[in-house]
């Protein structure tokens, strides 16, 4: 969906993060001051702080880039781009991952990709909301279909994890880590998510969806509902540095379209040393819930089947597929 033609051009004049003024304003979109009041209004519905004041005007309260699909394609290497089948940028979405899932077509397509700037009903892991402010960070899902059903591809958000964590290192971020199965840290605190969607046979042909949202700022506003710990781009490079969003979805596509395209051929086994070498929880003290279940121990590392290991209380190793790992607080 579009956001209406004039809500986006007062958004791409007040992109820049400087002040302008009602009548400036109301003068280049063509219409009264008050209309341009309660096009502001709608604007904050999208989750962006934007600063008025009065004799000044209306100020964003950072600069955002806006998505352009041209110049994301500009930058996609001949190997992404052979897998890229369509690149859809949406101006807002329910969810990019639910969007590429509902499609009617989606067991037979191949590599379309859907980015969004805004999401009405981001979803995050386990059923939760992951917070999807306008042109602020990266909202971006890639429908895949594998052939040999969805007990070959159970490695996949691992791979998906080291993917991204390359791209961030391609960029010059640092102490980015993971936390199993797929979380991106950044010194600890959340950077990024992976949520894999898939349906369709276990042993048969299946439908994945991978879907990546990764913090570049994050409006303090729209960040009070979050209660873990998370960090964005913004807070971590130097103020001097300005972060490309579509120079950034290129070089995420550029090792993602790969990684999955070839996911099945290559096995986990090839990623192993990787994951392992960016693990942030290993001889960590955790907790590990799964429903109401929950297990106390010592991080081991992963096993060869990307299961995680952890040693309890009483010495003994368990594995798990699955879980919700929390850190103990120091
Ligand atoms: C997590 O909980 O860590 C996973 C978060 C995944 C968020 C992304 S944003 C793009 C895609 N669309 C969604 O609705 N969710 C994923």
């Amino acid at each position: 969906m579009l956001i209406p033609a004039k809500q986006k051009k007062i958004l791409s004049i007040l992109a820049d993060g400087q002040f302008h003024s009602g009548s400036e304003l109301a003068e280049k979109i063509a219409i009264s001051r008050s209309a341009i009041c309660k096009q502001i209004s709608k604007i904050t519905e999208l989750g962006l702080d934007i600063c008025a004041i009065t004799g000044k005007g209306y100020r964003l309260e950072h600069a955002i880039q806006l998505l352009s699909k041209s110049e994301i394609e500009q930058q996609v290497n001949p190997v992404a781009d052979a897998l890229i089948a369509k690149l859809e940028i949406h101006d807002i979405i329910k969810s990019t991952n639910s969007y590429l899932f509902e499609l009617p077509n989606k067991a037979t397509e191949n590599g379309i990709v859907c980015v969004a700037e805004f999401q009405e009903g981001g979803k995050g892991r386990r059923g939760r909301t992951w917070i999807s402010p306008f042109g602020s960070n990266i909202y971006l899902s890639i429908l895949w279909n594998f052939q040999n059903g969805s007990a070959s591809i159970n490695g996949l958000s691992l791979a998906v994890g080291v993917a991204v964590i390359q791209t961030l290192k391609n960029f010059g971020i640092d102490d980015v880590g993971l936390k199993w199965p797929n979380d991106i840290l950044w010194r600890g605190k959340k950077l990024a998510g992976i949520l894999i969607e898939v349906s369709g046979e276990a042993n048969g042909p299946c439908t994945a969806v991978i879907g990546l949202g990764l913090n570049i700022y994050l409006p303090k506003k729209s960040a009070e509902p979050i209660t873990q710990d998370w960090v964005d781009l913004k807070q971590i490079v130097s103020e001097n540095v300005k972060i490309d969003r579509n120079q950034l979805i290129a070089g995420l596509l550029n090792q993602l379209m790969p990684t999955i395209a070839n996911f099945e051929d290559d096995t986990l086994a090839n990623y192993l040393d990787a994951w392992r070498n960016y693990d942030c929880m290993k001889e960590k003290e955790v907790d590990i819930y799964i429903g109401e279940q929950s297990f106390t121990g010592t991080v081991k590392g992963i096993d060869d089947n990307g299961l995680l290991l952890l040693t309890d209380q009483q010495g003994d190793v368990r594995k798990f597929a699955s879980g919700e790992v929390s850190f103990h607080r120091p």
